[in-house]
C-alpha cells in the first residue's frame, strides 16, 4: 500500500492511498481539501505514487473507480487515464419499495439497501430508483523508469 499526505503547516490538505497488486495498482481514495484544489495538489500525490511504484516492477498499470463527480472525471481524463469498464450502484432507500428484495431467516426485508448492476439496466432501474450512479473504471500504464 502507498498512503501520502500533503499537509500545509498543521492541516492536511490531501491523501492518496494505493493499493498494490501483482501487475496492478489502483487508487482507493484520492482527496484534497476544497480550499486547495486546482493548485497541483492531486497531480503531486499521483506523480510521487508513481514514482512510488516503480519500484514494484511487475506493476503495470494503474487504475481507480470513480462516480459521476464532474471535477472528478475532468481531473482522471486531464491526467492521462482512460476510461473503460462501466456497472452501476444503485441504493434503495426507506421509502422505497423491498418487493423482490429478499432477507435472512428472521429479518424483514432491507429497509435500505447497496447493489451492484449491470450498465445495461440503467433507464429501467432510473425509474424504480433514485439514487443509481454510474461506476466506471479509469487506468493508464505505468511509465518505467527510463520514459
Ligand atoms: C479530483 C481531485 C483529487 C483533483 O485534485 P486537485 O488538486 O484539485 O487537482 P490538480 O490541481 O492536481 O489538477 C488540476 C487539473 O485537473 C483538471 N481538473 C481539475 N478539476 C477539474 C474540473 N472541475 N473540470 C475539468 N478538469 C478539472 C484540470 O486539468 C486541472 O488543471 P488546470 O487547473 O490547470 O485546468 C480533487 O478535485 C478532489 O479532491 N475532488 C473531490 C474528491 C474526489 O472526487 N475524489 C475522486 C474520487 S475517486
Amino acid at each position: 500500500v502507498i498512503e501520502l499526505v500533503a499537509v500545509d503547516g498543521h492541516q492536511v490538505i490531501g491523501i492518496l492511498d494505493v493499493e498494490i497488486g501483482d501487475e496492478l495498482a489502483t487508487i482507493d481514495t484520492i482527496a484534497v481539501h476544497p480550499d486547495h484544489q486546482r493548485r497541483g495538489i492531486g497531480t503531486a500525490l499521483l506523480h510521487e505514487a508513481e514514482r512510488r511504484l516503480r519500484a514494484f516492477e511487475a506493476v503495470t498499470t494503474l487504475d481507480a473507480w470513480t462516480r459521476e463527480d464532474p471535477q472528478a472525471l475532468g481531473w482522471y481524463r486531464s491526467r492521462g487515464f482512460a476510461e473503460s469498464e462501466h456497472y452501476l450502484h444503485v441504493y434503495k432507500g426507506n421509502f422505497e419499495p423491498a418487493d423482490g428484495w429478499g432477507s435472512p431467516k428472521h429479518l424483514s426485508r432491507p429497509v435500505m439497501a447497496f447493489a451492484h448492476a449491470a450498465l445495461e439496466y440503467e433507464d429501467e432501474l432510473r425509474e424504480r430508483f433514485a439514487r443509481v450512479y454510474v461506476c466506471r473504471r479509469f487506468s493508464r500504464p505505468v511509465c518505467p523508469p527510463s520514459v
